[in-house]
């Protein structure tokens, strides 16, 4: 335990406690101070009630044996009775008056001047109290009564000096009582403050890990808290909402701000990601080893997020070449011409890859999470391979990893289960897990024989990110409906066993500027090279298509659109051209080989019915092209379709977008896909509603250079401003928030429990 940081907090604890202390004890002084003369005169009060009862008793006792003597006239025997009387103690002298007021018989120290009147009489005021130079004494005058008739009256004097004495006594218990209020007050108050102390550390320490933003007020345990939690959870979210919209404004989003941003709040961390898809696939080809870049808007995000942070990427070998290149801890330094991180290549049997990725990944998972009326299978052995897997990937992280508490960036379906397993070998991991495909509702997911694993699985994130708000609802509306978990909408976060995770938007992006910015020739030459290469004449316009072959793109519709249109406007015909360009994806698979049979076959069937002898309307190019062509199209193209049925969010759309510096093309996008959410000037479509898809590919076709200037531009400030280094950056500033907010809460933590 550090013991400078124990005394800091026990010194500030005495000064709470004393700040509270000084204050009681000067209240109860100055209480006491108030009270002490009211307590006397009470006091006194209560002495001369006394007297006065004793004074009636005094000539109740000798009124008898005094009328006797006086009807003797024995002067003698009435002084020595008055003598005898004023023995007792308290008596100080006695005088009789008679009946005409004169004093006739009187005790030797019964004062001369007093006579039978109340001192003060002649004042008007009479009082029982004679300051004689012995001290106070009480005076009562008692009328003496023969047969019911006054035969005079008797003078009592008392003395008072006593009370005096009682007086000063209880002005000293009094104020010894006050004392020992205020000590036991202190004492209780420094047991309380120091238990309240401990709890509100122990409730700040829960509220710091984020568990006290999501803790119901009726816990026990912030109960001190519990009045402020709100304006704390208010405080924090504002303080963080700030600064998060501080970030996003000063920071310009560069590979450098995001070298700056690892190294500045994430202490110079090495990031690890782990994703099925590899960024660099080695392949025999005829003239050797090639290497390929991969048709997957995955890579496209992350790849230039890791030349910027370096860090290993930790990824299926899936190439033919990829067991020649790797050394012999399966790591290979990429990009191969000019390395700046390093892939760790992982293994898979046939039978594993058919299982996890072909089988649950794609055949359970994808169609599961999109809405394209692909029905979902699963099968207990290919679940078996995905835990397989996950665990195998799981073990690499724990590999690779340098430290206890390494930042680690989950990608994707692939690896739901990967989250947990990876914080229970690393407890003080950052996983930040980023689901880049749609999520979808309660009802669709809790088809999956095996849905509580994986939500369990992904709540091992520290951060779980998807593409739209949209789709964190569903997380959370899913987790809610199978899990027994703790959820606040309001700062979207899951408390599950002791863990919290942060489940929060982050739309995807592409890199800016694009790294082909200055290696590709300006829009018109690609636009010349591209109706030289395809036999087009100089006016004819040209539309693109760049998809993976799958039935989530919507490229059916798409083609039914172009259709359309030339059905609707045949003045079109043999003016436009539509080029698909269509990697081909999970060809093993039955859904995708039907896939490729229907777009080719209906491309054939639209072809047959508008072609001449030197025109096609559709050009379909169903293979792997590298990035370099495909954004050589993009430059050539009038107009770009993106018809996705459901999409997370599409990143084709912003390539395209980047790639036309010349301000000039127009995007179609479907309204299901993230893209939609913030490419607010494309011309958004159903691809569902052929008609009007078929009607804004006309409006683009024939949209005025100025309109399509100001669209592009618009949707170019932002993609500048909304790239993939934002994208990235954000998430490793909600990590390093996270980091920092755990690592002051075990500091706190260690006050109590070293
Ligand atoms: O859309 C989800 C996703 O993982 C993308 O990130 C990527 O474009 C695509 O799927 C890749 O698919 P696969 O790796 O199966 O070819």
């Amino acid at each position: 335990m550090n013991t400078n940081l124990t005394k800091k907090i026990s010194l500030q604890s005495l000064r709470l406690t004393f700040r509270f202390i000084l204050p009681l004890v000067a209240a109860l002084a100055l209480l006491a101070f108030a009270i002490v003369p009211v307590v006397e005169k009470l006091i006194f009060y209560w002495f001369i009630r006394d007297m006065d009862v004793q004074s009636k008793f005094i000539t109740g006792t000798i009124q008898e044996p005094i009328v006797e003597l006086l009807q003797k006239g024995n002067a003698t025997k009435i002084n020595s009775l008055l003598m005898n009387a004023i023995k007792e103690e308290r008596l100080y002298a006695l005088g009789y008056c008679n009946r005409e007021g004169k004093l006739v018989y009187r005790t030797k120290n019964f004062p001369r001047h007093l006579g039978c009147k109340l001192p003060g009489s002649d004042a008007g005021k009479p009082q029982s109290l004679l300051h004689l130079p012995q001290g106070p004494v009480h005076v009562a005058i008692n009328s003496v009564e023969q047969y019911g008739n006054p035969a005079g009256s008797l003078v009592i004097l008392q003395d008072m000096s006593f009370v005096e004495r009682r007086s000063d006594d209880t002005k000293k218990y009094v104020v010894a009582l006050f004392v020992v209020i205020a000590v036991v007050i202190s004492v209780i108050t420094v047991f309380i403050a120091h238990i309240s102390w401990r709890g509100w550390m122990d409730g700040m320490r829960a509220l710091l890990r984020g568990e006290g933003l999501i803790r119901p007020f009726s816990q026990p345990t912030t109960s001190e808290l519990q009045p402020l939690v709100g304006d704390l959870r208010t405080l924090l979210r504002t303080f963080e909402t700030e600064r998060r919209f501080a970030d996003d404004v000063t920071v310009s989003w560069t590979p450098e701000a995001l070298r700056d941003l690892l190294r500045k709040q994430l202490a110079g961390e090495r990031i690890l990601v782990v994703s099925n898809r590899e960024p660099y696939i080695h392949r025999r080809g005829k003239a050797g080893i090639e290497v390929n870049r991969p048709a997957s808007g995955l890579v496209t995000a992350i790849e230039p997020v890791m030349r910027a942070c370096s860090g290993i990427w930790i990824a299926h070998g899936s190439g033919s070449a990829d067991r020649e290149t790797v050394d012999r801890n399966d790591l290979v330094p990429v990009p191969p011409d000019h390395p700046e991180y390093t892939l760790r290549r992982i293994w898979l049997t046939k039978e594993e890859e058919i299982g996890y990725y072909y089988g649950f990944a794609n055949e359970g998972l994808w169609p599961l999470c999109h809405i394209a009326h692909v029905r979902p299978i699963f099968r207990s052995n290919d679940w078996k391979h995905y835990v397989e897997i996950n665990r195998r990937f799981a073990e690499a992280v724990v590999r690779e990893s340098s430290t206890d508490d390494p930042v680690v960036l989950v990608q994707d379906y692939h690896f739901a289960l990967l989250p947990k397993m990876i914080r229970k070998a690393l407890p003080k991991a950052t996983v930040i897990t980023f689901w880049h495909i749609p999520w979808p509702n309660p009802e669709s997911f809790g088809i999956c024989p095996w849905r509580e694993e994986l939500l369990l699985g992904m709540l091992g994130s520290t951060i779980l990110g998807f593409h739209t708000r949209l789709h964190c609802n569903n997380f959370l509306a899913t987790v809610d409906r199978y899990l027994e978990t703790r959820i606040e909408y309001e700062s979207s976060t899951i408390h599950n066993r002791g863990k919290l995770t942060l489940v929060e938007s982050y739309p995807i992006s592409i890199q800016w500027p694009s790294p082909l910015h200055q290696k590709l020739p300006p829009p018109e030459v690609c636009r010349a090279e591209v109706q030289r290469s395809h036999g087009f004449d100089e006016e004819m316009m040209i539309g693109v298509g760049v998809d993976r072959l799958d039935y989530t793109k919507g490229i059916l519709e798409r083609l039914r659109a172009v259709e359309r249109l030339l059905e609707i406007h045949p003045e079109m015909i043999g003016r436009f051209t539509f080029i698909q360009i269509a990697a081909p994806s999970r060809s093993s698979l039955e859904d995708y080989q039907s896939l490729d049979n229907q777009v080719r076959a209906l491309a054939t069937r639209i072809n047959e019915r508008f072609s001449t002898y030197s025109y096609q309307p559709i050009c379909l190019k169903l293979e792997h092209h590298e990035p370099e062509v495909v954004n050589s199209y993009y430059r050539a193209a009038d107009v770009c379709m993106v018809t996705s049925l459901h999409d997370g969010m599409n990143l084709v759309a912003k390539e395209f977008v980047a790639a036309r510096e010349d301000e000039q093309g127009v995007l179609v996008l479907s309204q299901f896909t993230g893209a939609a959410q913030e490419l607010h000037e494309a011309l958004i479509v159903n691809p569902y509603h052929i008609e009007q898809t078929a009607d804004a590919l006309y409006r683009a076709l024939t949209m005025p250079d100025y309109e399509q200037k100001e669209r592009m531009r618009s949707m170019r400030s932002l993609v500048r401003d909304f790239n993939v280094y934002r994208w990235a950056g954000r998430m490793l500033i909600d990590a390093s928030r996270i980091r920092q907010r755990e690592k002051l809460a075990g500091r706190i933590g260690e006050r109590y429990e070293g």
